[in-house]
């Protein structure tokens, strides 16, 4: 069975079915638009910001506005795309109460999660393929935040402006 197959079995046993925003520029457009896909596959309710096309646009309006939609609660996670991963991300920690995390591993994906809390997912269309952004939301989604320890340090996070 492969990951994507296994994401789609977990996400329908435990019928975790979610609002998702996604969010990229040009240069994360071809990456968006294949987790787009995925994730609708996957019965996941998407809704995408832009940008619409390869046209060159600049990152910060998408990454912003991605996160002021999970901010709001209009969606659980979002995830933002660019080139490498590192503007757009960038740009959605500029949201209050976003914490977006670089997601290059599966284990980023579920450190990210258990220990940060992180509510948007970052990716970059020139450094990290499809099947291995696949798996690595896969596991974001399926990852619950431990709390513990780590809840006062997310919340000194939330304290920052
Ligand atoms: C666009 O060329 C590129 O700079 C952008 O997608 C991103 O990588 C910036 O961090």
């Amino acid at each position: 069975m492969s990951w994507q197959e296994f994401g789609c079995v977990v996400h329908q046993k435990l019928g975790k079915f979610m609002k998702l925003v996604l969010g990229s520029d040009h240069a994360g457009f071809e990456l968006k638009n294949a987790l787009s896909a995925w994730l609708l596959d996957l019965g996941h309710q998407i809704y995408d910001v832009g940008g619409f096309s390869e046209e060159r646009v600049d990152y910060p309006e998408f990454g912003a506005e991605l996160g002021r939609v999970v901010a709001a609660g209009e969606a659980e996670f979002g995830i933002a795309v660019c080139g490498s991963d590192l503007g757009i991300c960038m740009a959605a920690n500029k949201i209050q109460g976003i914490r977006a995390a670089l997601i290059r591993t599966v284990e980023d994906a579920q450190l990210a999660r258990a220990h940060n809390n992180a509510n948007v997912a970052c990716f970059g269309g020139r450094v990290t393929d499809a099947s291995l952004a696949q798996e690595a939301f896969a596991v974001f989604l399926s990852t619950p935040f431990e709390g513990g320890r780590h809840a006062d340090r997310v919340a000194q996070l939330n304290e920052l402006t």
